[in-house]
């Protein structure tokens, strides 16, 4: 479709766009792509709305919803209506993530930013073509990293509207056409059986409660031989501390050990598997943070407010002190499928 779209846009006034967009061609091309995320529609009666508009108008992006009518969730998530509203005005309001990515690195969101991103990235030994699907890709520093660094065409797919909406506004200053955004969940989006060759997630996992559906979804998506990456909170043995107790009820969290965890992934079929406590690494990456924050304190306190600085402050140092208790650990998982 952007091959289509290079070849028969340069130059034309919008008199040739709508009046010669030769749609049979550009409908030949973009059909199949725009099907198949779909689920197969055989014996299904489909209602086409407003097909054709964008070739009238002038947009940067053609974007494409895929919705599907679902039953509403009867959990209320901490006082919000569904899970997106919870993540998008609690955890990842779009002025927090702003705030979060000058600690984490810009793009990132995560333990240890790009450094941790480089780490594990290089584990995957990607090959230019090859389709990675970043599950809960926040602002897309991560897929953009992959997508230039190794030529690999990158999904990236998140809940969050902030998030998505920043890694879309990313975009267009990367200029990296191998990159895609996609608002969705991913415990309910569905994609054809071997349709990625790396499935790659992020600190994200620990928001979702059904683990082992989501690894058996995942295991479906890879082709065979295609290799699983996740970094993830987790937890030491129980009883945890009260402190701790608080903080994963309040952020509605769902927290394994780094076994159980790993014992979940062999268990929706992965082989290979390689469940490492990255504890320590997360201790580090969390001490050179708070020395980040530290280093750019004026910086921090002149663009958002010293409540704002504190606030990091705190939460980095409350981080440390959770691994300490042993209560909170971090983990990095790796599969393979047969
Ligand atoms: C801690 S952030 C990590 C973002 C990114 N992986 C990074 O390293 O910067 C966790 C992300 O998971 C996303 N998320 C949570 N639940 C999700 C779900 N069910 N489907 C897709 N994304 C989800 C959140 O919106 C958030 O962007």
């Amino acid at each position: 479709m952007i091959k289509f779209w290079k070849e028969h846009s340069t130059m034309a006034s919008v008199d040739e766009m709508v009046l010669d967009n030769r749609g049979r061609e550009l409908t030949e091309q973009e059909l199949p792509e725009i099907l198949s995320l779909l689920p197969s529609l055989a014996g299904k009666r489909v209602l086409d709305l407003g097909a054709g508009i964008g070739s009238i108008m002038n947009i940067h992006n053609q974007i494409c919803w895929l919705l599907e009518k679902v039953p509403r969730s009867k959990v209320i998530q901490g006082g919000f209506s569904t899970f997106q509203q919870f993540l998008d005005n609690r955890q990842y309001t779009r002025q927090g993530n702003l705030h979060y990515e000058k600690i984490f690195g810009a793009g990132y969101i995560s333990t240890g930013g790009f450094s941790t991103t480089k780490e594990f990235v290089d584990l995957l030994n990607l090959k230019p073509g090859q389709k990675v699907l970043d599950v809960g890709c926040g602002m897309g520093g991560g897929a953009f990293y992959m997508a230039k660094t190794f030529g690999v065409e990158v999904l990236g797919l998140d809940l969050s509207e902030n998030m998505v909406e920043i890694a879309m506004e990313r975009a267009i200053d990367e200029k990296l056409p191998m990159v895609h955004f996609e608002l969705a969940d991913a415990t309910k989006r569905s994609f054809e059986e071997g349709s990625f060759d790396v499935i790659y997630s992020r600190d994200t996992i620990l928001h979702i409660d059904d683990k082992l559906a989501l690894f058996k979804r995942f295991h479906s998506w890879l082709r065979p031989g295609g290799q699983l990456l996740i970094s993830d909170y987790c937890c030491g043995e129980k009883p945890w501390t009260p402190s701790f107790q608080e903080y994963v009820q309040q952020r509605g969290y769902i927290l394994y050990t780094v076994k159980q965890y790993g014992e979940v992934i062999e268990e929706a079929g992965f082989c290979s598997v390689r469940a490492e406590d990255r504890t320590a690494r997360l201790i580090q990456a969390t001490q050179t943070e708070l020395d980040r924050a530290d280093a750019i304190k004026g910086e921090l306190i002149k663009e958002f407010s010293e409540e704002d600085y504190l606030a990091i402050v705190n939460r980095w140092s409350d981080k440390l002190q959770r691994c300490d208790t042993g209560d909170q650990r971090w983990g990095l998982f790796y599969a393979t499928k047969h």
